[in-house]
């Protein structure tokens, strides 16, 4: 069956982003000039998916606005002759979005199970906006390629150091059954760093087969107290074998404060605009 929906979760506090994020949603913080939430959605575009559910919750309606229309905004770019910022601001009202609330954040599990309506009896993807992914091929529709061949649910991972293994759900790796496809024994989620079965970590993209939902339904609260994707994932590995692909690409983690402090230098150093007085700010300061 061909992969057309995508669920991005975007209900999350953000709590390591306070105070900017007590008002303003974490998604719609800028890498440069564009929020990471588009960037999420721009890679489930390229990946084929036609369809998108944003889960939002309090606090999140400029996600909405953002991939809406700005009809005042756009007369004045026009009258202006500002041609290339109006198509800038319409190409985010041109995706067919569709949003959800999550009435309290009680998990990311929790999140994913109010896209079952939406999601029905198919295949879909999961993008977390977290992780920002560039690679040749969208890292999602690498997933979709792996799934055409196997049908079975495949979660994105890579290598990460032991020593950030408590911060992700982390796969106990059975054997490698084609080039960068793993059948796994278990998902952990934040396990402590000298219990972690690998440093092969989920990095923010999934796809699941619709039998999650009955698992998250019945799914109970897990490491922070919430109900995390990855218990539900476990469970789903023991009635149909689940996946891990070890997909080829750079990963950003727009997260935590550092991360997004180097997301913003690298992006900045490749934006046309800018790129020349970046590095020549950089070079300034390591003087
Ligand atoms: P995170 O834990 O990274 O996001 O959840 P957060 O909770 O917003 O951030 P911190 O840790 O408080 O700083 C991973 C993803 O799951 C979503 C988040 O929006 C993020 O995309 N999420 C998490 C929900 O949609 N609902 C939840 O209840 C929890």
């Amino acid at each position: 069956m061909k992969v057309r929906k995508a669920v991005i979760p975007a209900a999350g506090l953000g709590t390591r982003f306070l105070p900017a994020t007590k008002a303003t949603a974490k998604e719609m913080l800028p890498i440069i000039d564009k929020p990471t939430i588009q960037y999420i959605v721009e890679e489930a575009i390229a990946s084929g998916i036609e369809d998108i559910l944003i889960v939002t919750g309090k606090g999140k309606r400029s996600i909405e606005d953002h991939f809406d229309t700005a009809p005042e905004l756009e007369q004045n770019l026009l009258s202006k002759n500002k041609l290339e910022m109006l198509a800038s601001v319409q190409e985010s009202s041109n995706i067919k979005i569709h949003f959800i609330r999550q009435k309290q954040p009680l998990g990311l599990g929790d999140a994913i199970l109010q896209a079952k309506a939406f999601v029905g009896n198919e295949p879909f993807v999961v993008l977390l906006g977290d992780d920002i992914v560039e690679s040749e091929v969208p890292c999602v529709k690498q997933l979709i390629n792996q799934y055409e061949h196997t049908q079975n649910s495949i979660i994105g991972v890579q290598t990460v150091p032991k020593e950030h293994t408590n911060r992700y759900g982390i796969i106990n790796p059975q054997e490698e059954v084609t080039s960068h496809l793993f059948k796994v024994r278990g998902f952990v989620e934040k396990p402590k760093i000298e219990e972690a079965p690998s440093q092969l970590a989920i990095l923010g993209r999934y796809l699941l087969t619709p039998a999650i939902f009955e698992l998250l339904e019945t799914q109970e609260s897990g490491s922070g107290d919430e109900i995390q994707l990855t218990d539900a994932i476990d469970r789903l590995n023991k009635i149909e074998d689940v996946l891990a692909y070890d997909f080829a690409g750079k990963r950003y983690d727009v997260g935590d404060k550092f991360g997004f402090v180097d997301t913003t230098i690298r992006f900045a150093l490749k934006h046309p605009e800018i790129k020349v007085q970046v590095q020549a700010l950089i070079n300034e300061l390591a003087d």
